[in-house]
């Protein structure tokens, strides 16, 4: 379907033109006087220029035009020359008729090409935290965003599983457990099936290692050397790290589960390891790198550079690979098995000049052509109320778990505090209530600006909040099932025709919506779905409290606002669907 913008800018435009104006003049736009108008056109200043007339004079001829008009109710020139615009009640609720036949509210997809969507990013053996919170919402929801729009999207997480990480806790593991099998160079059975760590020891293993390697350059030369021969294939460090692997993926899945958070493809760092050498191979070949203080580099400066631009290194002096290496084969392994469209890398924005470079390189060495987008969403960091980031009461790192348990914990809080229920009821509630909390609280920023993570304020089922968000879904849910449980059918209930101002207003929201996911996904900017379905809920809220639905006795009317209620809620959920929450049937 058309945009309702477009629809009646096109009226507009046709006025001018019938006016003697050009046609371009007539853009129209949302109003920015609310308590004047429904929208504006401004075209008639912009013409007084050209035309070299006062703008009210071209405001007053376009508006004689538009007398009669089925798109407009009222027009009205006003000095100096602007056009202030009511539409018609019969178009809106046209319009808003057709949008409840259409399959995606009359959203038309986009070709259906690949998009990957990288996020998530853990680090294998340690913990999530916080950190990770970001990456995760924004990406499932980005994703999700993009599956909508009608791309084939898919998410890969793309685990930190190979650097020297893995020779921290290896090394720690041998110092502790010496006798492990994993360690003897002749052992040739069958290594155990169950993992020599729980996980509880594995998040400790990690920080002891790494600190240890800080104060002792010996250790660290071990850890050095154990990432060398694990990366060499050596058997027993293989098998030891196949099962670090095994029970770290399980549970960070168990994790992400908890926030909802799935991803098509669990892949990392490891998984590119055999095609490095073709990759250094190829780029060698057509001296795309060239050695710089023994390093084999790709330079990235362009002469537009304000900032310092230092060169990709693919290779390092002493003939490692690094965290640049990895990404560069995985474009080349990506663009490889995907029709590609656009690749959307989530990281913590402090990466920025890192993705610039690596991008750059994948460009210059034609790893990836000028028809795959390259974006990276740099985000901002997770505050708590003091400015600085988010920490436990105790000031440690907050854990993932930890958060999302308190922010359960509160959240059920609340819904006591409102409501008597069942526990288990409550408890199940709950969690469906503070995943929106967080994911809201988090979506509704842009990505790159830091927030703060209040929990009082997240859970909070009035402002600018997921649970308002919910409280009103659940509002409009529970008079539709009271209409119903009354008798009528509200299956066969279309919106169609417009009674009451409140009830034009939700209208006139509601058909922004093909336009507002357009622009969502063009600009990677989950943050708009979240304006939308705010202003939505308060829109919603207003026609609510100002006109009796569920007793409303004439018959068109009711069946006008039942269907806009219906209407409302399936944009609301597809929306929240997108943003990855849902809501629940009470609360
Ligand atoms: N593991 C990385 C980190 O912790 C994030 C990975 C992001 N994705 C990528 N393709 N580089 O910083």
């Amino acid at each position: 379907m058309k945009e309702f913008l477009e629809l009646i800018s096109e009226e507009m435009q046709n006025a001018f033109e019938k006016a003697g104006y050009d046609k371009e003049l007539g853009r129209v736009t949302v109003s920015n006087r609310p308590d004047l108008c429904e929208y504006q056109c401004n075209g008639a200043m912009a013409g007084a220029k050209k035309y070299k007339v006062a703008p009210i004079e071209i405001a007053n001829k376009v508006a004689e035009k538009l007398k009669g008009s089925s798109v407009f109710d009222s027009v009205e020139a006003v000095m100096p020359g602007f056009l202030n615009l009511k539409v018609s009640p019969s178009f809106v609720s046209d319009y808003i008729a057709d949008m409840a036949k259409e399959p995606k509210f009359g959203y038309e997809e986009v070709e259906k090409k690949t998009v990957i969507v990288d996020y998530g990013g853990p680090n294998v053996a340690k913990a999530l935290h916080v950190g990770h919170l970001r990456s995760a919402v924004i990406g499932e929801a980005v994703k999700r965003l993009c599956s909508y729009a009608g791309y084939e999207a898919i998410g890969d997480i793309h685990m930190g599983d190979w650097g020297l990480q893995m020779g921290l806790v290896i090394t720690e593991l041998k110092e502790r457990k010496p006798d492990l099998p994993y360690f003897d160079e002749n052992f040739d059975g069958e290594y155990p099936a169950e993992a020599p760590v729980t996980i509880a020891e594995l998040g400790e293993l990690y920080p002891t290692a790494s600190s240890k390697s800080k104060e002792d350059p010996a250790y660290k030369e071990k850890a050095m050397e154990a990432t060398l021969k694990l990366q060499n294939g050596d058997r027993g460090y293989r098998a030891l790290w196949k099962s670090i692997m095994e029970i770290s993926v399980s549970n960070m899945k168990g994790i992400y589960d908890s926030l909802d958070v799935h991803f098509e493809l669990w892949k990392g760092e490891s998984d590119v390891q055999d095609i490095i050498p073709d990759m250094i191979d190829y780029l060698k070949k057509n001296d795309y790198m060239h050695l710089s203080e023994g390093a084999w580099v790709i330079d990235v400066k362009k002469d537009s550079d304000t900032k310092e631009m230092p060169p990709c290194i693919v290779i390092k002096s002493d003939g490692a690979s690094l965290y640049n290496t990895t990404d560069l084969a995985t474009i080349m392994d990506r663009v490889k098995k995907y029709p590609l469209t656009r690749m959307i890398y989530l990281t913590d924005k402090r990466q920025d000049l890192y993705f610039e470079q690596v991008f750059r390189a994948a460009r210059k060495s034609k790893l990836i052509g000028d028809d795959v987008d390259l974006v990276h969403i740099g985000f901002g960091t997770v505050n708590g109320k003091d400015g600085h980031a988010f920490k436990t009461r105790e000031g440690g790192v907050m854990r993932l778990e930890q958060l999302v348990s308190d922010i359960n914990e509160k959240t059920y809080e609340r819904i006591m505090e409102s409501k008597q229920m069942e526990e288990d009821e409550a408890r199940r509630i709950a969690r469906t209530v503070a995943l929106a909390a967080i994911k809201y609280g988090d979506l509704s920023n842009q990505p790159a600006k830091d927030y703060i993570f209040d929990m009082d304020k997240f859970t909070s089922f009035e402002g600018d909040t997921g649970p308002y968000i919910l409280y009103t879904t659940v509002r409009i849910k529970s008079i539709l099932n009271r209409v119903s449980e009354e008798g009528y059918d509200i299956e066969k209930a279309a919106p169609g025709g417009c009674y009451e101002s409140a009830q034009k207003a939700l209208m006139l929201q509601l058909s922004g919506f093909n336009a507002m996911i357009k622009s969502a996904v063009t600009e990677i900017a989950p943050n708009r779905i979240c304006a939308f379905i705010y202003e939505t809920a308060n829109t919603f809220n207003r026609f609510y409290h100002e006109v009796k639905i569920a007793t409303e006795e004439d018959a068109a009317k009711k069946e006008s606002y039942i269907g806009l209620l219906k209407l409302t809620r399936d944009i609301i959920e597809t929306c929240i669907g997108i943003l990855g929450f849902e809501a629940p049937e009470k609360m």
